[in-house]
């Protein structure tokens, strides 16, 4: 499966970018190969339309907001959220802007910080995160950055508990316990599945100190949930009773290329755990998972292909078969 191949994966929500970056001005990404522009409207809400102006097809993101409209920077046409070209400078006193004189525009809103956009009609919502209203706990807006690699390889990755031996062998992976020590799969209906399982952890003093641990030997609970078709969230108990829930997704530029997006919601304080520890910490699991992944085929199979397969598979099998079921919906 390539992902821009795939017209289906169109009516869903993507993350795309922290709203905080459209303070400055009309920004572009490219979502499933289509480039667009975002920026604040009049409301301060996140807008998204083709990054291409319907006059002589400069990118819009190139231009700038006035009056909560992006402004092409060729010749200065105005257009609102809804596509529609609402000023052309240009125009004669008494005419009005024809009516045709649109950009295709997408749905776009903010959620947890960020601005989400679906390119066609959105077949579930965006996943709920309770963390995100529970005055106990914090959100760490962790990475956004780009990586070689496609969606469905890194969700695949986050089901995966028989690669934390191998992978992170450089920080928590415990390569004499190279399979999980429970594991429990639930199905959760047609765009989410959950999987239960307790792995055998080491913790370095860095991740000593951040999950409150004495032992160089831990177990870490893992509850980890798909959200279709690229959410991941993982809510990590430790014997501490510390909850860490990390929110990764992995959002699709093109076929080889994903906008890795991390926040993390924790029921302790700046003074207990520091966002800079934290976040030294998870960067360097998060390279080691880069690196085995920007090497893996990001042609993805959805069934078994011709891939070898091991028991810790289920999970990533359940997430294929679930992902072909919504992608051949008519
Ligand atoms: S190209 Fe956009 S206004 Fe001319
Ligand atoms: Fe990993």
């Amino acid at each position: 499966m390539l992902v821009t191949q795939e017209r289906r994966l169109r009516d869903f929500w993507y993350a795309v970018m922290p709203i905080l970056e459209l303070k400055s001005g009309p920004k572009p990404f490219v979502l499933l190969g289509e480039k667009i522009v975002l920026w604040l409207d009049q409301n301060g809400q996140p807008a998204a339309l083709q990054d291409r102006c319907c006059h002589r097809s400069a990118q819009l993101s190139r231009g700038f907001v006035e009056n909560g409209c992006v402004v092409c920077p060729y010749h200065a046409w105005e257009f609102a959220s809804s596509g529609a070209c609402v000023r052309m400078p240009q125009l004669a006193e008494g005419r009005t802007v024809p009516k045709n004189y649109t950009v295709p525009a997408f749905k776009c809103q903010e959620r947890y910080g960020y601005a989400w956009v679906s390119l066609g009609d959105p077949l579930v919502d965006i996943p709920l995160i309770p963390e995100a209203q529970d005055s106990a706990f914090r959100q760490i807006d962790c990475f956004n950055e780009t990586w070689n690699t496609s969606s469905p390889r890194v969700v695949e990755n986050e089901l995966d508990m028989a690669h934390f031996a191998a992978v992170h062998r450089g920080t928590i992976g415990n390569k004499d316990v190279p399979l999980p020590l429970t594991y429990e799969l639930i199905d959760r209906g047609p765009s989410s599945l959950h999987l239960c399982s307790e792995i055998s952890v080491c913790a370095p003093a860095q991740q000593r100190k951040n999950i409150r641990s004495q032992q160089e030997i831990t177990t870490r609970e893992m509850n980890v949930t798909w959200f279709a078709p690229f959410v991941i969230r993982l809510n990590l108990t430790y014997p501490s009773g510390l909850r860490h829930i990390i929110i990764n997704h992995p959002t699709p530029i093109d076929d080889s290329h994903i906008q890795v997006l991390q926040f993390h919601f924790r029921d302790d304080t700046e003074a207990d755990t520091s966002k800079a520890e934290l976040i030294a910490f998870e960067r360097k699991i998060l390279d080691e998972d880069k690196y085995v992944l920007e090497s893996t085929d990001p042609n993805f199979p959805l069934d078994k292909g011709n891939e070898a397969h091991m028991v810790t598979d289920r999970a990533g099998f359940m997430f294929r078969s679930k992902l072909q079921q919504l992608l051949s919906l008519v």
